[in-house]
């Protein structure tokens, strides 16, 4: 039997649909296939902003046809949206032909639903408010290979007050420390080159045992094995000098950070319940690159928040200026009912909400355009991810996050391969192998 999955959202959700993929394994579902020629269907959805839910509605409902055709098709939605207060309730009455809806506290229960559905006509729906254990037992069927995910937490306690995850991601969770190392030891083994730590909030990594984000880290990465490692995402308000030590005394830890920031003006850090100024903020970055001159630091902003000002909103532009981002992920802020932030007054209007974005991504595409270009005539060691059919080129990444593309006549997928960069075209880089 075959299946399809689709998933929207995070690295968190990327990872829990191999999950949801090793589970349909055990259900008797072994090959992925086009939707037309699955026997079940999975949407692991988001609800982080307003498209990202648009886009599953759409897609969803694009299926009604296929099901009335196929009768023994199974449609499962899960993932945030559907953890989302009342959502369960409304997908099942938009599209009365899904036959499973589970919640993400509930990933682990879908083979039974799956079977339970077998079994009767009704739609099976399973949202529950919270999960207390942090082993789910499913082997993941990994997709990403020479890259793969470990979550090591789950969940969220800071409440930005904008952001949904909280609500949907319920509260932070670590996993033990010994079950994460038993896991990445198997991951080496296995073969796998990189290694990317997962959690809303890594820095609230805290087990059972005491061990805390840095400490962990400096665990992983002083396992054996020729491995690079990764971790996303941090918090501002929680940055270190003991990780800022532990990323410094490990060559195997990339030298990139991805350190989201939001925004530049402190009132808007403030209402945003961020718990950091804009003065913290570079001034982390400031130790950070004082210790690891090298160290590239990605972001993400948010334009529009209610009641910003075009003052504050250039305060943002200005922090992009000072920052030295090597790239960053721009949105435009999207009300989620429930957060706080939905019921402030002072919504900024769509037209004022473009513009702002619109000269955001001009001047962070001008900033990485002009890092990018140092990197011509230099000699990047990248790891070799997988072949662009469109450009017909291998393409991997630096330990910096930057993209590089060359030229190979045999599989290099797995290789780490010194490139001598001869082009760069926004993030993207193209050079040829030494
Ligand atoms: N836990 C991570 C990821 C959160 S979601 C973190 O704290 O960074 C990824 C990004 O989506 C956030 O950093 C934020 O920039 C953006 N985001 C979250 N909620 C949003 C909203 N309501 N509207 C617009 N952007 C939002
Ligand atoms: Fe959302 Fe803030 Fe938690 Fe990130 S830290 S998931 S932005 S509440
Ligand atoms: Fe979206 Fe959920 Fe991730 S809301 S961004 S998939 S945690």
């Amino acid at each position: 039997m075959n299946y399809h999955i689709v998933t929207y959202g995070c690295q968190m959700n990327l990872h829990e649909s191999e999950k949801i993929a090793g589970i349909l394994k055990e259900a008797g579902y072994t090959q992925p296939s086009s939707p037309e020629e699955a026997d079940i269907i999975v949407f692991n959805t988001c609800c982080i902003r307003e498209n990202a839910e648009n886009h599953a509605f759409g897609n969803i409902g694009a299926l009604k046809q296929l099901k009335r055709k196929k009768k023994d098709l199974i449609i499962a939605v899960g993932g945030c949206m559907v953890q989302e207060e009342g959502k369960a309730a409304f997908l099942k009455e938009k599209f009365p032909f899904i036959d499973i809806l589970f919640g993400t506290h509930n990933l682990p229960e879908l083979k039974s639903l799956i079977e339970k559905k077998r079994a009767q006509r009704k739609a099976v729906i399973s949202v529950t408010a919270e999960r207390a254990d942090t082993e789910d037992g499913v082997s993941p069927v990994r997709t990403s290979y020479p890259n793969a995910w470990v979550n090591i937490m789950y969940g969220c306690n800071n409440f930005c007050s904008y952001c949904i995850v909280p609500y949907v991601r319920g509260r932070e969770r670590s996993r033990a420390h010994g079950e994460i190392l038993r896991e990445v030891k198997g991951l080496i083994g296995e073969g796998y080159r990189e290694i990317t730590l997962l959690g809303q909030n890594v820095d609230s990594y805290r087990d059972g045992d005491g061990m805390t984000f840095p400490t962990l880290l400096d665990a992983v990465a002083s396992l054996g094995g020729d491995f690079r490692l990764r971790f996303m995402t941090s918090h501002p308000k929680d940055f270190s000098e003991e990780l800022v030590a532990v990323m410094k005394k490990h060559k195997k830890i990339c030298k990139q950070l991805h350190l989201p920031v939001q925004a530049g003006s402190n009132r808007i850090l403030k209402l945003m319940n961020r718990r950091y100024t804009r003065e913290k903020y570079l001034g982390e970055l400031a130790y950070l690159r004082q210790e690891i001159p090298d160290c590239e630091v990605t972001t993400d902003l948010i334009v529009a928040f209610p009641t910003e000002t075009e003052e504050e909103f250039r305060e943002t532009l200005s922090l992009v200026e000072e920052a030295d981002f090597s790239s960053a992920f721009t949105f435009i802020y999207s009300p989620r009912t429930g957060t706080k932030a939905a019921a402030m007054e002072g919504r900024i209007c769509e037209e004022t909400a473009k513009d702002r974005i619109t000269r955001l991504v001009e001047l962070v595409n001008r900033k990485t355009r002009e890092k990018s270009a140092k990197y011509v005539g230099k000699t990047i060691e990248i790891l070799c991810e997988g072949f662009d059919e469109k450009k017909k080129l291998y393409l991997g990444r630096d330990e910096y996050g930057r993209m590089g593309y060359f030229r190979s006549n045999r599989n290099r997928v797995g290789d780490f391969v010194m490139l001598k960069i001869t082009e760069a075209n926004g993030i993207s880089l193209f050079g040829e192998e030494v």
